[in-house]
């Protein structure tokens, strides 16, 4: 997939998240215009929107303010909750995620355990902890917004997904079975596009996700701000946007297949560099 790395300074957006509306409505225009031009075109664009910044310190700038804001029946904020490295701690706590939690009694990714949070601490229905998980237009989604946030706070930090845990171990082993399932009207599984080094559709690069290599370029940058969408979106996105591809029934949001396929995924990339929300094509 075509991403570009942040330039190592990291040029940050001077934009403050309460006029985040109006500078994504003007950006909103240049997406518009800019899936006019040719490819080459395109990418000497991105690069040029990523030297002024990545469009998604917007969402990691809201998502921080919502995890910090008192909210829900209880009128609490987010920042006691445990991701895992213990209450409040966020740096990091991607990188070692999905993982086993006691309190719930199984393994989740991070956005099972920000609605966790959520429900447990904020008093929210699950309902409701799980609404809109992928804005559309005119719609923002706090849980993009959220997870834009939080695995920015991972960013430098080495992948490291552990499978100590039996639950652990059999969801990695779920996941992976899920990866070669094949089925639907095409007999397509994930590892029929995903298995094999240097396969394309169309202009798109596959990336092998079975090595090292590929499993660490996908996942550690994802969430990515997607240039043709004009949005954040989530690992969990991406992933709905191929079971699509693959002719599979719509998998529901924080679905225990989806922590297993995120897990398999995960610990395939252990090693590599976090290095998200990137920007995507
Ligand atoms: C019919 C082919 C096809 C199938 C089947 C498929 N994908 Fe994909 N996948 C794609 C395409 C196309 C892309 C986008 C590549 C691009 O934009 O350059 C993609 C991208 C991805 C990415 C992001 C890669 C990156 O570098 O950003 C991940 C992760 C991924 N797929 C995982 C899966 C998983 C897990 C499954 C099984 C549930 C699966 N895919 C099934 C075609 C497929």
């Amino acid at each position: 997939m075509t991403s570009f790395r942040r330039p190592a300074s990291g040029a940050k957006l001077a934009v403050a998240a309460t006029t985040a509306a109006a500078a994504l409505a003007a950006l909103a225009g240049a997406t518009l215009a800019q899936a006019q031009g040719s490819t080459a075109d395109e990418i000497a664009k991105y690069r040029q929107m990523l030297a002024e910044g990545n469009p998604a310190e917007l969402w990691e700038a809201a998502g921080e303010e919502l995890w910090k804001k008192p909210a829900g029946p209880k009128n609490v904020s987010l920042e006691q909750c445990d991701l895992g490295k213990g209450p409040g701690v966020t740096k990091g706590a991607y990188t070692e995620l999905p993982r086993y939690f006691k309190d719930a009694g199984k393994v989740m990714d991070l956005e099972q355990r920000l609605a966790w949070c959520r429900v447990t601490l904020q008093g929210l229905t699950k309902d409701e902890a799980m609404k809109n998980p992928f804005a559309s237009s005119g719609k923002p989604s706090d849980i993009e917004r959220l997870v834009s946030y939080l695995t920015a706070e991972s960013r430098g930090v080495k992948m490291n997904v552990q499978l100590t845990h039996p639950e652990e171990q059999r969801t990695y082993a779920l996941g992976q079975k899920m990866f070669f399932y094949r089925g639907g009207a095409y007999d397509f599984a994930c590892a029929t596009c995903h298995a094999v080094d240097g396969q394309r559709i169309r202009l798109q690069d596959l990336p092998n996700l079975l090595t090292e290599k590929g499993a660490q370029a996908a996942y550690t940058t994802w969430p990515a701000y997607r240039v043709s969408q004009g949005e954040v979106r989530t690992m969990q996105h991406r992933l709905y946007d191929c079971l699509r591809q693959q002719r599979f029934p719509e998998a529901a949001y924080g679905s225990d297949v989806i922590t297993a396929l995120t897990m398999f995924l995960a610990k395939n990339a252990n090693g590599g560099t976090y290095d998200g929300p990137a920007m995507k094509r």
